[in-house]
């Protein structure tokens, strides 16, 4: 951005695409990148031109910030394609607030909206074929920013490195879901990072759920830090419970994200006269419902996972099923969901965004 005044982006066009090589049938999430990237540096307090290239390696000195101090921050986002071979963003600029807000807590210099925007249009337009038609299938965008500045003290970088890259999609998880309540490990903490999309929110969640990985759990649900009695967000979605008819889902916080598909269920559970209660969750609410048997639904909602049923949970050790459910609020919310993003119901909260 020199002088307030958005940048022309430079491209530069790959040689050859890689798609005939890729099984798009048998897609496993975060593997196959596509044929170009959106790259941007910040040099001299401002950002430089926006550059697409093809996706490849970048070079960094060994002693960038990113590595010793995780300034790092990402989001991900999803196209659609319709019948018509059109390809629609899904609140892209809510995504873009959000980056911006992460930026903001990480010390990390914001990115102007319409650059993002731009750059992110001319990068799916260049690379359009990699979006396939059809319910579940979609490009999972990533766009991130890093600290590249080299030297380690311990202070905010003065260069970084923004990046878009993309990867087609079909689903997050492959199998069924089981969560485990944390009681001992803890995600975020008042006045932490836990709102944003900081890197090292998901690395410090690698550890514990490895251990609940062998427990036979795919997730952990994170309780609150101080006391571990509120159910908040779980490792790569937030959560919404159904008790009886009513749906519940923790208010966001600074420990919480603030999901995109989370405030979408929550405007379709309002237009689609589902009580939908926003308030915190208790562990013991829950555990009594699931033994009495009035819980009847929990799922994920998030943009790579979309919303993922969970089929139980654990805690203090014992494990609890769900009841399998017809006419599940899960699949109510994921078609009501699908059909607005692949531009097959009308789009009344103006979320769709035309390529
Ligand atoms: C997303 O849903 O886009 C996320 O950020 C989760 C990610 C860690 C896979």
């Amino acid at each position: 951005m020199k002088n307030g005044l958005p940048l022309a982006i430079d491209v530069v066009e790959a040689p050859a695409s890689k798609i005939d090589a890729v099984d798009f049938e048998n897609l496993v999430f975060g593997n196959v990148f596509t044929d170009h990237m959106m790259m941007c540096d910040y040099e001299d307090g401002e950002w430089q031109t926006p550059r697409i290239q093809p996706y490849g390696p970048i070079q960094l000195e060994p002693s960038a910030k990113v590595f010793h101090y995780g300034q790092a921050i990402f989001e991900g986002m999803k196209a659609f394609k319709d019948d018509e071979d059109q390809v629609w963003l899904f609140r892209p600029e809510a995504n873009i607030d959000r980056f911006n807000r992460s930026s903001v807590r990480l010390a990390i210099p914001e990115f102007p909206k319409e650059v993002f925007l731009e750059g992110l249009e001319t990068l799916l337009n260049l690379d359009r074929d990699w979006i396939k038609q059809g319910f579940g299938s979609s490009l999972y965008i990533r766009p991130f920013v890093i600290a590249t500045e080299p030297g380690v003290s311990a202070s905010p970088s003065k260069n970084y490195k923004f990046m878009i890259i993309c990867s087609p999609a079909k689903a997050y998880y492959s199998g069924e879901v089981r969560v485990v309540f944390a009681e001992q490990f803890s995600r975020a903490a008042n006045g932490g990072v836990g709102f944003a999309k900081a890197a090292g929110n998901y690395g410090a969640q690698f550890y514990p759920t490895n251990l609940a990985k062998q427990e036979g759990f795919q997730q952990i649900v994170w309780t609150d830090a101080s006391t571990h009695e509120y159910l908040e967000e779980a490792g790569t979605m937030n959560i919404f419970f159904r008790v009886g008819d009513k749906l519940l889902t923790a208010p966001i916080s600074d420990r919480i994200l603030d999901g995109i598909t989370r405030k979408s269920v929550i405007a379709l559970a309002e237009e689609f006269k589902v009580p939908v209660e926003v308030r915190r969750v208790t562990v013991k609410e829950i555990v009594e419902a699931a033994e009495k048997g009035e819980l009847k639904e929990m799922f994920g909602a998030g943009t790579a996972a979309t919303i993922n049923p969970i089929k139980g949970f654990g805690y203090q050790g014992k494990r609890y099923e769900l009841p399998e459910q017809e006419n599940s609020y899960a699949s109510f919310f994921k078609t009501k969901l699908m059909e607005i993003q692949y531009n097959k119901a009308e789009d009344k909260f103006g979320w769709r965004y035309l390529v």
